[in-house]
């Protein structure tokens, strides 16, 4: 496969092509060890090594990026009011074609993935695959038992949508925290429920998404690029109750700093 240099650098970097001819002019790109001016040369991305200002670029064709979301930003590529979790992002990730797959509030904390990679965003988001997401939810008043079974048979939310059952507990000794996990992502679903059954969320946290669970060591603002071998767990189910006993034992840790 060959390539234009202009083209592969952009998309690689997010570098525009008139800054990539401006750097080019100034000698500060370099292909095999020889600067290169002209950034119609043909390269071949898997084996040539390319330099830009002094940094190697890695080629990378999908790309995976989990976030654990800080609030105070918005899950959008680009918005002209709020600030957006791709401004938390280092220079090397802000490629043109990465997005994130799926939505978080502004003021929800947690899992974010961001991706280039279409087909796997349109199977964590397509409501027909079921993905389980897990939520750490703070309320405003104690949790109630009886959420267990109104959620279980699936609780109207207002404006008269129903949602799919979904399994939900309260943690011992934290009389207004629960676990949430839901299978679809319905606008401001999780504090609607709670708002059905006439309570409010507080706090809100994505911890787990299918099988695959926030790095207990990634802090609120903080990213890790994953394997697309690891990104495949996001497909897989989860077992609610041992997903409860995980956290359960490192609850605490969770809700840190938010
Ligand atoms: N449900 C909500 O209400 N907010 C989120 O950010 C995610 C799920």
């Amino acid at each position: 496969m060959t390539l234009r240099l202009d083209k592969f650098i952009s998309s690689q970097t997010g570098i525009t092509r008139s800054e990539i001819k401006k750097l080019a002019s100034k000698n500060k790109i370099a292909v095999n060890g020889a600067l290169i001016r002209d950034g119609s040369f043909k390269i071949d991305p898997e084996n040539d090594e390319i330099i830009v200002d002094g940094e190697k670029i890695i080629y990378r064709d999908k790309i995976y990026i989990l976030l654990n979301k800080p609030q105070g930003y918005v899950c959008a590529v680009e918005d002209k009011k709020e600030k957006t979790i791709m401004e938390l992002l280092s220079r090397e990730y802000r490629r043109k074609d990465i997005f994130p797959a799926g939505r978080l509030d502004k003021d929800t904390v947690g899992m974010v993935l961001i991706t280039n990679d279409g087909k796997l965003s349109h199977k964590i988001l397509s409501p027909k695959n079921h993905i389980p997401k897990y939520y750490l939810v703070k309320l405003d008043e104690n949790f109630n038992v009886e959420y267990v079974n109104k959620f279980k048979q699936g609780v109207e939310i207002d404006g008269g949508e129903v949602c799919l059952p979904a399994r939900v507990r309260g943690f011992e000794n934290a009389e207004t925290t629960a676990l949430l996990e839901i299978s679809e992502g319905k606008f401001h679903q999780v504090k609607r429920m709670f708002k059905a059954v006439g309570n409010k969320v507080v706090k809100l946290q994505r911890i787990q998404m299918g099988g695959l669970a926030i790095p207990e060591k990634l802090g609120i603002g903080e990213y890790i690029e994953i394997m697309h071998k690891d990104v495949e767990k996001l497909l897989y189910t989860a077992d609610f109750d041992e997903v409860f006993s995980i956290i359960s034992k490192k609850f605490s840790s969770y809700w840190i700093n938010i």
